[in-house]
């Protein structure tokens, strides 16, 4: 019985878990750097954890499961619902600020497409606990920090911002009732994907007076955020906003990253819990899907049982990432394995001895593999330059007089060393 790999799922390969590795670890390095402490969580959690405020795309892309209980369970989709239970269960006793990243195995039953799979790795930084928008700089400066280190430029990557708090404020001013705006948030993230006839006629079931429409189609199309002030006459509320969005580009560029950022309008991110900043990180051209989003969730531990503490955070896929550092030429480098020692055995009857010391090499913290054949010697030269080992030892009759022969493999050059001296030099 022959049975396929699971539709959207990923085989890692030695090879192409290189590339997962290069691209784990540079995360881990970026956060690191940038004072985050890592965490981790379940594989699965409550199935009403990604109901309550994930939005309602994801709940249509979660797998779920029940479990002997009768407990209906999914397997998780995202990491900050579960970062915000961790939270809230140690609210009183974990410092602030809270610097946490995680890099989670996800999975969501989406349709697969270029950089979208079933199951995916997904690099998450977060800070709780603070409320200006130093904050969520921060985070944007964490992943531009982050790309530049893997070689990506201002010309290759750009991080599209806005403020969900300033679309809700100037929404209100222009009349949209409260109970609106999540499913007008839900269409308003569609715009870049629907065509505008279908955008126009989804606006018309959310929003009945036409006047209301005509302001909200031009402040979709405002390109700077002082166009946007311009739509409508600003309540207090909106301005603050506007005022807060502003400061945000401000810290960007004190922090010289300023090439790397702009203000895009039809930011608003499909999850339901942003409540501020949101932003996402785009290849310039936008040929490819999202590289990451993310933005601020200033409610979603009170939502989940804790107290109204601010958060913002970041979260970063591995697929076009991948994709794009692969047609930038950038994925290079890649950790192979390198073997200190290959132990070849010349004959059978020494074979006792060429276990005996890929035991000691190994022992003594040497990268070794043994050839698991015996007799010809060209089969197993080539089996060490395959598995790149920089020296090959060489069992043979010669330890009959306490000797190995030892090839480096670089210059094909063959010595004689005594076992006992050879031993005691490994230190
Ligand atoms: P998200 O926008 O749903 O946000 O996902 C963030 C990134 O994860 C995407 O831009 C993409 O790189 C990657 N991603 C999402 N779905 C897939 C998929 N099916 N296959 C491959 N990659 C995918 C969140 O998940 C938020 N929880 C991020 C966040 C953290 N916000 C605050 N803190």
């Amino acid at each position: 019985m022959k049975i396929p790999p699971v539709k959207g799922t990923r085989d890692f390969y030695p090879p192409i878990m290189a590339v997962r590795n290069t691209l784990t670890d540079g995360w881990k390095a970026a956060s690191i750097r940038n004072g985050f402490e890592e965490y981790d969580g379940p594989i699965f959690e409550m199935l009403k954890m990604y109901q309550v405020k994930s939005g309602d795309e994801i709940v249509e892309q979660l797998f779920s499961l029940q479990d002997r209980g009768g407990r209906d369970l999914a397997i998780r989709p995202e990491i900050t619902p579960t970062l915000a239970r961790m939270v809230n269960q140690q609210i009183n006793a974990l410092p602030r600020p809270i610097k946490w990243f995680s890099v989670p195995r996800l999975c969501r039953a989406e349709r697969p497409q270029k950089g979208r799979l079933r199951e995916f790795f997904q690099w998450n930084i977060d800070i709780i606990g603070i409320e200006e928008v130093l904050a969520d700089a921060e985070i944007i400066f964490c992943a531009v920090d982050y790309l530049r280190s893997v070689g990506l430029t201002d010309k290759d990557i750009v991080v599209r911002v806005s403020s969900r708090r300033m679309l809700a404020e100037v929404l209100k001013a222009i009349g949209i009732r409260e109970d609106q705006l999540d499913p007008l948030y839900a269409l308003l993230d569609k715009i870049n994907k629907l065509p505008p006839e279908a955008f126009e006629e989804k606006l018309v079931e959310l929003v009945s007076d036409s006047g209301q429409r005509d302001k909200i189609q031009a402040l979709m199309q405002a390109q700077s955020i002082e166009a946007v002030a311009q739509v409508t006459t600003l309540t207090d509320a909106a301005r603050s906003a506007v005022d807060e969005l502003n400061r945000l580009f401000d810290t960007l560029n004190t922090m010289g990253i300023s090439d790397y950022c702009i203000f895009d309008i039809s930011i608003v991110r499909g999850l339901a819990y942003y409540t501020g900043v949101v932003f996402e990180i785009y290849d310039r051209e936008k040929t490819l899907r999202a590289i990451g989003g993310g933005g601020r969730y200033d409610n979603l531990l009170k939502q989940f049982g804790g107290p109204e503490v601010t958060a913002t955070g970041l979260g970063m896929g591995d697929c076009v990432l991948g994709i794009l550092l692969e047609e930038k030429g950038l994925m290079k480098d890649l950790p192979t394995r390198n073997l200190d020692f290959f132990v070849a055995c010349a004959d059978a009857q020494y074979e006792a001895k060429a276990i005996e010391i890929t035991a000691i090499l190994r022992s003594a913290g040497k990268i070794t593999n043994y050839s698991y054949k015996t007799g010809a010697l060209g089969k197993q030269f080539k089996q060490a330059s395959e598995q790149n080992a920089s020296k090959t030892i060489i069992v043979g009759s010669e330890v009959e007089n306490g000797q190995l022969a030892i090839k480096d493999m670089a210059s094909g050059e063959q010595t004689l060393v005594d076992w006992a001296n050879f031993v005691g030099q490994l230190g």
